[in-house]
């Protein structure tokens, strides 16, 4: 109904947004940019959530009960529609409790990431990295043949966990490179996609895990998922096994995989996302076999573009009293 409709809603984005978003936003929103790209602190935080119709907040902020309550204080806070897919920084319950819708932005970033999980998959086992650190050094001495030899990729076995969009565009790469392609996920994908991505599905993540090459994880980060790879986990995998993490660094605990990497427990990792960032555990710098990343497996000027345009259509949708395009919670 009319009264429902905000015509230009105060929207308040916590970093800085590629340049056409944000004229966009000018031209369509009464909005407050954050030209310092500094993260809020949670006292700049409370003060937004209490001055804002519309929250654009990032995986760098901290949307807990604590701000939710602060935007209570006024009532304003309507949405938090949120620049990226993933929403483990916003205490969803709190929010719902709140009536403060939430959205997302899934589907634009899906083939970055999935190409952020091939790059790792194919330098971890190869060594780009050293390989990279050898040439840049001055050190190198030349071709040899038995120099810089690490392992094969095709014909290896990969495991996804999480077979929704990502694990999906992963498969479909993993197959050009001769990858076996193997998943676990909550549900079972429908036989013809199955077929399609000649992905084998196992109920057991212990029992995949044990039976891999590479593992990639690709689900997102909630109360169920976090530590789900633990000392546990690591002590099933084989030795010669190699994890890659570009979902969210608390899927896996940090400490068990330094420990199991330092024993030798498996082989290697490709980490885009830390369980503390931007701090990494020192242990990860020193070990050899690890590719590190900083959290850019949807760092594409196309795809902050597009994650930026659809922020606007699910803020310009529920202005106009509908349901937005990706709501996350009912
Ligand atoms: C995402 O979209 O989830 C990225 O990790 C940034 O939040």
């Amino acid at each position: 109904a009319a009264s429902t409709v905000r015509p230009r809603p105060k929207v308040i984005v916590t970093r800085r947004l590629p340049q056409a978003v944000e004229t966009r936003m000018a031209e369509l929103f009464d909005v407050e940019l954050n030209l310092t790209d500094e993260a809020f602190s949670q006292g700049q935080m409370a003060d937004a959530v209490r001055r804002c119709d519309v929250l654009v907040p990032t995986v760098t902020d901290e949307i807990d009960a604590g701000v939710l309550a602060a935007a209570a204080e006024t009532g304003r806070l309507k949405l938090l529609a949120n620049f990226g897919v993933g929403v483990d920084h916003i205490d969803l319950s709190a929010a719902r409790a709140a009536k403060v819708v939430v959205t997302n932005t899934p589907g634009v970033l899906t083939d970055d990431t999935a190409d952020m999980v091939m790059a790792l998959i194919l330098s971890v086992p190869r060594r780009l990295a050293e390989g990279e650190k050898l040439v840049r050094s001055g050190e190198w001495r030349g071709w040899s043949p038995t120099g810089m030899l690490g392992h094969r990729i095709t014909g290896k076995r990969l495991g996804i966990i999480g077979m929704g969009r990502i694990g999906r565009a992963v498969a479909t790469r993993a197959q050009s490179f001769g990858l076996t392609v193997h998943y676990h996920n909550r549900h079972r994908l429908p036989a013809e996609i199955e077929a399609e991505l000649e992905a084998t599905w196992w109920d057991s993540l212990d029992a995949m895990l044990a039976r891999v090459d590479i593992i990639t994880i690709n689900c997102p980060h909630t109360p169920e998922t976090h530590h789900m790879i633990g000392a546990a986990q690591f002590a099933l995998m084989q030795r010669q096994a190699y994890i890659i993490n570009t979902a969210r660094g608390e899927i896996v605990d940090e400490n068990a995989l330094c420990e199991a990497l330092a024993a030798g427990k498996i082989a290697g990792a490709g980490l885009d996302v830390f369980e503390n960032e931007p701090a990494v555990d020192p242990r990860l710098l020193d070990l050899p076999g690890v590719v590190l990343v900083p959290h850019m497996g949807s760092a594409t000027f196309e795809g902050r573009q597009a994650m930026g345009e659809k922020v606007i259509a699910n803020i310009r949708v529920w202005a106009d009293g509908h349901r937005p395009p990706d709501q996350v919670l009912e």
